[in-house]
């Protein structure tokens, strides 16, 4: 988009491998002479961070969850999204609201409907809905992300869900995935070198280091 910054999400199950991929895609982009903003959701912001906490840790029912995950997300926006993109800045950011219609829609089960008007209330200034400019899905089957789970560190709330729900959370991003042009599909099976190696070359059939280099 003109005039504006580049918002680029991660996103994928937990254990599918988004997070080991962002330092070198902050140094792609720093080496394309970008400003870049990383951050993740939920948090990003001293109050979006404290909710972080009560979202991970505590249980509650699916609607708390949204409201918090969506409260979050709004200071989160307001705070340093739209400022950082406003500045022109590549924001990186560590899941976003496809991870909320996975995990509270589809893992959950809650209504995806309900999400959609939260989703407009938060992300809405002047008529425009924030979305991002690219989503880069790391798509790994739930067995396998349970693999590389399994004794890596004490789980959280999430983590330490079945790999019946994480089935439902893939599913959640497959149709998101499905209904938006944004979304990048990186097939996460294999080493890291190798999905590396796929995320370059989707980036490069996208064409953003042509638009982004000046
Ligand atoms: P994650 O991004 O995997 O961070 P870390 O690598 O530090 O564990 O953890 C965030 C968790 O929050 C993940 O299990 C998915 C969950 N989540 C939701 O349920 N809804 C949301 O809207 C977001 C952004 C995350």
């Amino acid at each position: 988009m003109s005039g504006r910054g580049l918002f680029v999400t991660l996103e994928g199950i937990d254990g599918a491998g988004k997070s080991s991929h962002i330092d070198a895609l902050q140094s792609l982009f720093e080496g394309a002479r970008r400003q870049v903003t990383r951050t993740r959701e939920p948090g990003g912001t001293p109050l979006a961070e404290a909710l972080r906490t009560m979202i991970l840790n505590e249980a509650m029912d699916a609607l708390t969850e949204s409201l918090l995950v969506f409260a979050a997300r709004r200071d989160h926006i307001v705070q340093v999204i739209e400022p950082a993109l406003a500045r022109g800045d590549v924001v990186l950011c560590d899941r976003f609201t496809d991870a909320t219609f996975a995990y509270q829609g589809g893992g959950r089960g809650f209504d995806p409907a309900v999400l959609s008007t939260l989703e407009r209330w938060a992300q809405s200034r002047d008529g425009t809905l924030l979305q991002p400019d690219l989503t880069l899905w790391f798509d790994l089957p739930p067995e396998i992300a349970a693999e590389r789970l399994a004794g890596a560190r004490v789980p959280d709330k999430f983590e330490a869900q079945p790999v019946e729900f994480f089935r439902q959370v893939a599913a959640g991003y497959a149709e998101r995935a499905e209904a938006a042009p944004r979304f990048v599909r990186i097939d996460a099976v294999g080493t890291r070198k190798q999905v590396w190696a796929r995320i370059e070359a989707a980036l490069a059939e996208r064409g953003i280091f042509e638009t982004s280099k000046r």
